[in-house]
């Protein structure tokens, strides 16, 4: 049987890639996990929901891991993987560390890669960092692209790669989202009544982004508490990320605010209850941009650049930025405004029906002749 290996390490990652180990095992492929848990709660939550079993844990995670020091150890513990297992197939997805890591070793090993998730840019080496450098590496390694969207494709034509080596598939979160809303559709309605919020009273927030630790995430914190003065009636609600340059600021600005519930990472079915009930989102994450305009969730953007304008030009979300004044103001507007807010709650999904795994999976079994 063929063997594919199926490398990961992050939340997000595991979220899009649970759809590909799905339809995998359904096939007369062989999927052989390398979980590199470069996030380790954070991966575990999503593994359990997804049912996955990792055949390769490494384990990776330290706490404040540097950049230079989780390639290194990602690039030597996925080498002796390959080391022991002859893989016929390797798929990676987005734009992490563990995912350029994984390329690379594949690449070492002579082993095709195919990117989930192919073609997003930005054009701005900075933003987002490290991973707009982390794509275009694993997209200069790749044999295989699966771009989410045909603005996706065109972005890897322009870089000269070929045509016949392009898919468009849709992204995998959208098979992800469809699967979960479906399937657990009752814990989802449950969620919201746990923490004591009811639907459209909250606004969601989630930020971790390393260009935005220090300044720019505490002036989004300054400006939360803005828009809370100027709303009484208004909650907020910020599941925060585990990292500690996360938490620290988020907490030292937060913690003491009756209308902030914070919280620790949810599980994914928790957390599609929450954007589906929230009022508006405020965000960072790339995989929300995606999950957002497929649940008709009018989403503001702490960043300066985006690589999904889908969203944008679907009309669910808007790049604002990060300055204090800005936040405050945008948000304001959307929540004073009932033309501008219905029409950004228009559900509009850019990012396909939910058979991206399927697409995928596929194109695979034509490439390896099952
Ligand atoms: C990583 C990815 C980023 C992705 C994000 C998704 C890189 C360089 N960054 O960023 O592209 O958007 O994941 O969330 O690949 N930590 C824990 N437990 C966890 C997870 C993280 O304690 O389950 C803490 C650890 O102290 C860890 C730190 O967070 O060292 C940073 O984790 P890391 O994966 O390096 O970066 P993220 O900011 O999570
Ligand atoms: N998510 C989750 N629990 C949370 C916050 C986010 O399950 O508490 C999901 C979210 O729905 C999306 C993914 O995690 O599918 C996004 O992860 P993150 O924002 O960490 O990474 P990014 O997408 O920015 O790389």
């Amino acid at each position: 049987m063929k063997k594919v290996a199926l490398i990961f390490g992050t939340r997000p990652e595991a979220i899009k890639m649970a759809p590909l180990y799905h339809a995998l095992k359904n096939s007369k492929m062989q999927p052989v996990v390398i979980a590199t848990a470069q996030h380790r709660e954070m991966l575990d939550q999503v593994l359990n929901l997804f049912e996955i079993t990792p055949d390769y844990d490494l384990n990776i995670m330290k706490e404040r891991q540097s950049l230079p020091e989780l390639t290194s150890r990602l690039i030597s513990s996925i080498d002796r993987v390959f080391a022991e297992v002859s893989f016929d197939f390797a798929l990676v997805q987005g734009d992490t560390t563990s995912t350029f890591a994984g390329s690379l070793v594949s690449f070492y090993h002579k082993v095709p890669v195919g990117h989930v998730e192919a073609g997003l840019r930005t054009m701005d080496i900075y933003n987002p960092f490290p991973e707009e450098v982390n794509r275009r590496l694993t997209g200069t390694i790749a044999s295989y692209h699966y771009a989410p969207t045909e603005e996706a494709m065109k972005n890897l034509l322009k870089e000269g790669i070929n045509r016949k080596n392009v898919l468009v598939t849709g992204n995998t979160v959208i098979d992800a989202l469809l699967w979960t809303l479906e399937h657990k559709k009752n814990d989802v309605q449950k969620f919201r009544e746990d923490i004591n919020v009811g639907k459209g009273d909250y606004i969601l927030i989630t930020m971790h982004r390393r260009e935005n630790w220090g300044k720019p995430m505490s002036q989004v914190m300054k400006a939360i508490k803005d828009i809370l003065a100027k709303k009484p009636e208004l909650k907020v609600v910020f599941p925060v990320h585990l990292n500690p340059a996360v938490r620290e600021i988020v907490y030292a600005e937060l913690k003491e605010h009756k209308r902030v519930i914070l919280l620790e990472p949810l599980d994914y079915l928790p957390f599609v209850s929450l954007m589906e009930g929230s009022k508006l989102i405020l965000t960072d994450s790339g995989g929300i941009q995606e999950e957002a305009p497929a649940l008709g969730k009018p989403t503001l953007v702490l960043r300066k650049t985006t690589e999904r304008p889908e969203a944008v030009k679907a009309g669910t979300a808007k790049l604002i930025g990060t300055e204090r004044t800005k936040v405050v103001e945008e948000t304001l507007r959307l929540l004073n405004s009932p033309e501008e807010y219905k029409e950004m709650a228009k559900a509009a999904n850019p990012f396909g029906e939910g058979k991206a795994a399927e697409k995928i999976i596929s194109h695979l079994k034509n490439v390896l002749g099952v």
